[in-house]
């Protein structure tokens, strides 16, 4: 060989030949791989086959641009870049690997390419499992605020009702075992907190339960909410790509909430992934798996939606492998009162002092409907808490949209005849209802009345409104 300025032979060095060459090649630890410009493989060293896993005999003379058509080296000779580093990934071999590739010419004319790179799937691997965790991270540190101090498991799960108890004992079986759960009932009777505890029972505890809200999620995003995107995926998409749900969930629980008002192309879409366990991200070619458990709740009516075309029956018949129906507050008003008991702890500690509930508003807490469930007991008594200045909640502390005008105990009954008084009682209530309907939010409850910012804060103060 010439070795030319890049080599000497010296006294202790021999002269440099071929075999001399191939042994230096084949001890370096990356693949070299060579190919000539038609892309036909004309040599690869021996960490090829240790590396890739694939004899060398087998791919000498075979063309890189149809076993690899998107590697580097092809890449380079398609648009006659001189030399590139890159990190790219095998789909032949389903190996990440990270190297460089440069053309090389003889007389000006390109002959062919080498790639030198090594396998770093496992580093890739790391690193998704690293961002996996961020991801998780990200997304419990969203919804510590909002779960706030629910009941975690059975146990603390408040409810002495028959049929209730009935559910709780199927979900606590239920919950030991890998199957997919569907949750019915009414807005607010607890199908979250039912979902939560059956997660916290289960062997996946120690891994994340992923929720997400399928009704609240515009249905092109919702896609890539649920299967992540790669990089450039779509305009407004993140650089780097993002994880998608099914990504965090793995290894733990994934809640779709009110799954029934999921669109019939995404149902489509779930069902592939509940029937193989994968998918692919949006504007992704890897197949990815997942080991997940699968839990669905809705308020909806997913029999009459399948008669009615709006839900697949298939769908329905993969997450439907065992049903929890829990029972609506109006149908087991025996739980009202330990309901009522745990929520008032929970406003007395955070009012600082004692707050018990009236005869009277007990006897009303049972003829009520509660169309809004356990939620709406619950915001009522937050409502009662921050309304009343003493420690008894009377029915004058209930939101006014709840009390029928009728009510026996008439507000001002007993009170005052006073025309002054009992316009600003009148004026009070009407202050507080506006507030109500509108979520206590005070510019559009002020906005509402007609009052000016100082008169409303004036009257706010004037009638202990806090
Ligand atoms: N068994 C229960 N014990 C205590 N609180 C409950 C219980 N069930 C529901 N809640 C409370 O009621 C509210 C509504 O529950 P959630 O699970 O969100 O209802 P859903 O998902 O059915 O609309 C939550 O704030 C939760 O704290
Ligand atoms: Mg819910």
């Amino acid at each position: 060989m010439s070795a030319g300025v890049h080599a000497i032979t010296t006294g202790y060095f021999p002269r440099w030949d071929k075999d001399l060459l191939f042994n230096i090649l084949n001890n370096i630890h990356d693949v070299v791989l060579v190919i000539d410009a038609d892309t036909t493989i004309v040599y690869a060293n021996e960490a090829y086959a240790r590396i890739l896993g694939v004899p060398v005999a087998k791919v000498l003379g075979r063309r890189l641009d149809i076993i690899e058509p998107k590697s580097g080296a092809i890449n380079l000779l398609r648009t006659g870049k001189p030399a590139e580093s890159r990190e790219d990934f095998l789909a032949s071999l389903g190996i990440n690997v990270v190297g460089s590739s440069f053309l090389i010419y003889q007389e000006k004319k390109v002959i062919g390419c080498v790639s030198i790179f090594k396998n770093v799937t496992e580093v890739v691997e790391l690193d998704r499992k690293l961002q996996q965790t961020r991801g998780v991270a990200d997304y419990l540190k969203e919804q510590l605020e909002q779960w706030e101090q629910l009941p975690l498991s059975f146990k603390e799960y408040i409810g002495q009702n028959t049929r209730l108890k009935e559910t709780l004992v199927l979900a606590a079986k239920v919950a030991r075992t890998n199957s997919t759960v569907l949750i019915l009932g009414e807005s607010g009777v607890g199908k979250d907190v039912l979902a939560r505890a059956i997660h916290n029972s289960s062997r996946r505890k120690e891994m994340p339960m992923i929720k997400v809200n399928c009704a609240a999620i515009p249905d092109n995003l919702l896609e890539s909410e649920l299967f992540g995107y790669e990089d450039g995926a779509f305009t407004g998409a993140k650089k780097e790509g993002k994880y998608g749900k099914f990504e965090l969930a793995h290894n733990g629980t994934i809640f779709l909430d009110e799954i029934g008002d999921m669109s019939l192309a995404m149902q489509a879409k779930l069902l592939r992934v509940l029937q193989e366990k994968e998918f692919e991200r949006v504007g992704g070619t890897k197949t990815l798996k997942v080991d997940i458990r699968v839990i669905a709740a809705t308020n909806r009516d997913l029999e009459s939606m399948i008669t009615a075309g709006t839900f697949r029956s298939d769908l329905y018949y993969r997450l439907n492998i065992v049903d929890l129906y829990l029972t609506p507050l109006r149908e087991r008003k025996d739980d009202i009162k330990a309901l009522s008991k745990t929520f008032l702890d929970k406003f007395s500690r955070r009012i600082g002092h004692e707050l018990t509930i009236s005869p009277e508003v007990e006897r009303f807490f049972h003829k009520y409907d509660w169309p809004g469930n356990i939620r709406e007991l619950q915001n009522v008594l937050e409502h009662a808490s921050i309304v009343c200045n003493s420690k008894s909640i009377e029915i004058q502390h209930l939101p006014a949209r709840i009390i029928p005008v009728n009510h026996d105990s008439i507000r001002f009954k007993d009170k005052s005849n006073n025309a002054k008084e009992v316009v600003a009682m009148a004026e009070r209530e009407l202050i507080l209802s506006v507030l109500d309907n509108n979520a206590n939010n005070r510019t559009k409850a002020m906005k509402a009345l007609g009052f000016s910012r100082r008169t409303f804060y004036n009257k706010l103060h004037q009638y202990g409104i806090q």
